[in-house]
Formats: C-alpha cells, structure tokens, sequence
C-alpha cells in the first residue's frame, strides 16, 4: 500500500458542503464534498488527526486498495493476492460489507462469501463480533475497492455522554449546524430546550479548542503501523484553550437538565456550561455578550401534540424577540410552520437533514433587533 492513498470522511447527506469546509480549515488540503461525504488524499496520520480534530463525520474511511473485477472466480483469486497484512491486524475479528453497481459482479452475498473465504483462508481472519473491524468492498463499474472503518464507533460518540434524553441530536449534527450558522467559539450559545445538553456542550467545547475524540478510542489504534507515540502527540498537540465565555442550556424537564449537568461535567466544559431547570416562557437573557440561541425544540409528529407544539414555538419567538436583542437565533425543526409560529424573521433555510427518521432543516435569522 502506498504513503498516501484516498481518505473519505462519512457524513450527514445535505451538509457535505458543510464538512468540506471544516476539513479544509483543519489543514486537509483538496478536500472535496461528494455525495454523502468528503474526500482527499493523505497518509495514515492524517486518518489520526481527522478522527481526533473533526467534529462532522460520522467515520472516517481509508480507501486502501483494489483491482479490477469482472466474475467471482476472479475476485476470489485477486482477494487472495490481496496484502491484507499491510493493513489488517492479525487474528482481529472482521466484518465484511460488499455493495454492487454497474458491474459483471451484481450479487452482493455471493461477492461478499468470496471475500471472506479469501480472507479467512489466505490471511487467517477470524469473521464477526460486536467489536469487528469492518472492511468495505465497493464493486462498482467493475473494479472492486476495498475501504478500512479507521474509527469503529460512530464518531458522534465522543466518549463523554452516558446519558440521553428523548429526541437526542448526534453531536455530529449539532456540531455541523454550528458551523451553518457561523460558530467558530467566540460568542457565547444558549439552549433553551435543551435536553440532553448536545449543541451547549459543543459550543463550549469548540470554544476551549478541545479536539472532539480526545476521550474515545479508534479502530485505527489496532491497526499495524499504528504509532502511538504519534498519536499521543498529536493528542497533545490539541490541548485547548481559556475562554471567558459562558453557555447556557435550560430546559423544562428536571431529568434532562439533571442528565446533561452530568453530561458537561464528563465532558470537561462544566466550568463554563451551566443548565437550569425552567421553561421558555421563564427563560432570561444572560449577562455577557450576546452570542447565538440555538435550539430544536419538539418536533412535530415525533413527541408532543400539534396545538401545544405551536403554541410553545409562539412562546419561544415572542422571549427571543423580547430579551434577545442582538443575539442570533437559530432553530432545527422538521416543519416549516412550526419554524414561522415562532414569528421570528428567518433567513433562507438550509437544505433538509435526514435526523432520527424525519427531515429537519435549519431555520436562523440576523442578529435580532
Ligand atoms: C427534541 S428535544 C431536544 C434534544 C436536545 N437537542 C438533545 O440533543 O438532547 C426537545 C426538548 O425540549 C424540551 N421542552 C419542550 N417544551 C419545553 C418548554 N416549553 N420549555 C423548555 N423546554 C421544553 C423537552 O423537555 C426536550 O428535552
């Protein structure tokens, strides 16, 4: 396998964009958003950095190889030439995904019984387990490309939360609503429904300049060639930084705010992220600089009745426009009426995010008069 080779960041359909754009402010030069993710060439560390620094992918996939594929007696011998030991940890047990496309091969179980059997006879892998790495093999227009998972869980387990609430937003998701709406950590943020805590104790994160996978191990760690000494300096190398800023999260549910006090304490952002007990109609404008409000209140067809739903987004619009003056507001919701209840003076919204089985898009104004 050579230095470099193609490294595909996974991420959110619709923010590809998005997660370009960090990838790129994070030094990974000629990062491109394609479908469904964003790709660029690099070597093994940049893989590191990218699961440690980036706060958008879901995973982060190094493309290692592959060859031409035209039957399944041809992808059987080919896989079994395959220099599996450059990449691949002996003895570790494996998970083998083969997907199809405009190809001679169109069968993905027969393609994905021939991998394995070259896998499990040229290379001695062991098959399956909850803690299988995964192997990817994408046979499309006939060439068979074989792609690592260099981060096993998905990346919005940042290590942190053992608790979560109803409706939880993946801190992938709320990071990369974050940055749609300009967030770069100098300002302060505030949730006022907050639940579990995600887009406040990513804001604070952000703000102190922690990387997101300090906390949490990465299947590239069982990877050969892994360096740990490497590692643990780039780790070191994303320490952080003081902020005087301050975040705020409340919400009208004791439990929630309760779970993500715990959640910001595990996370290393309680000193600077606080969470109250209350609902909208009682919240205040903190002291301080006026920063961003983002929120996703209950969405409409998952949890709560219609009328209510309005009528708590009428609230929401009416304290912002009240005791908000200055600060920007932003709002992810699945229905764009429930979006204008709040009165609120939207810019274009963003495209729709698939989130937890509906579509969601971003709603978020100017700084508020
Ligand atoms: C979709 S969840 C938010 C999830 C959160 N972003 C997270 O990542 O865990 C909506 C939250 O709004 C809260 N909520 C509903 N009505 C409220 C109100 N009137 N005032 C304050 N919080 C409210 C619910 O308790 C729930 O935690």
């Amino acid at each position: 396998m050579s230095d470099t080779f193609e490294i595909f960041l996974s991420g959110t359909p619709g923010l590809e964009q998005v997660l370009r754009d960090e990838a790129l402010e994070h030094g990974f030069a000629g990062a491109q958003a394609v479908p469904g993710g964003v790709q660029f060439e690099g070597g093994w560390v940049d893989v590191w950095r990218a699961n440690l620094c980036l706060r958008g992918p879901t995973r982060v996939l190094a493309r290692i190889g592959g060859f031409p594929v035209f039957h399944l007696a041809q992808l059987d011998k080919r896989a079994r030439k395959f220099d599996w030991a450059a990449v691949l940890p002996k003895g570790a047990p494996l998970r083998v995904e083969v997907t199809c496309k405009r190809s001679k091969i169109y069968h993905d179980r027969a393609a994905k019984q021939r991998i394995e059997t070259a896998l499990k006879e040229s290379f001695g892998a062991t098959l399956g387990g909850e803690d299988a790495l995964q192997l990817r093999a994408r046979i499309e227009d006939n060439f068979c490309t074989f792609s690592l998972d260099t981060s096993g869980e998905s990346l919005h387990k940042r290590g942190h939360k053992s608790a979560v609430g109803k409706a939880p937003m993946r801190e992938t998701l709320a990071a990369m609503f974050l940055r749609q709406c300009g967030y770069t950590g100098t300002e302060p943020v505030l949730d006022p429904m907050c639940g579990s805590g995600t887009f406040v104790i990513e804001a604070a994160e952000i703000a102190l300049g922690l990387a997101p996978g300090r906390s949490r191990s990465f299947a590239f760690e069982q990877f050969p060639g892994f360096d740990p000494a490497v590692w643990a300096a780039l780790k070191a190398s994303a320490q952080g930084r003081a902020t005087d800023l301050r975040f705020f999260g409340s919400d009208r549910d004791a439990g929630a705010v309760t779970m993500a006090t715990a959640n910001a304490k595990r996370a290393g952002v309680d000193a600077i992220a606080s969470f109250a007990d209350h609902a909208v109609s009682d919240l205040n404008r903190p002291g301080g600089p006026p920063g961003l409000v983002i929120v996703n209140p209950p969405y409409g067809g998952r949890i709560g009745n219609k009328k209510l739903l309005y009528a708590i987004h009428g609230t929401l619009g009416q304290v912002l426009k009240e005791r908000f003056s200055g600060w920007r507001a932003a709002i992810v919701t699945n229905e764009a009426d429930l979006a204008h209840a709040t009165g609120l003076p939207f810019l274009k919204p963003g495209p729709p995010i698939p989130h937890g089985g509906l579509k969601v898009k971003l709603y978020q104004t100017a700084p508020l008069p």
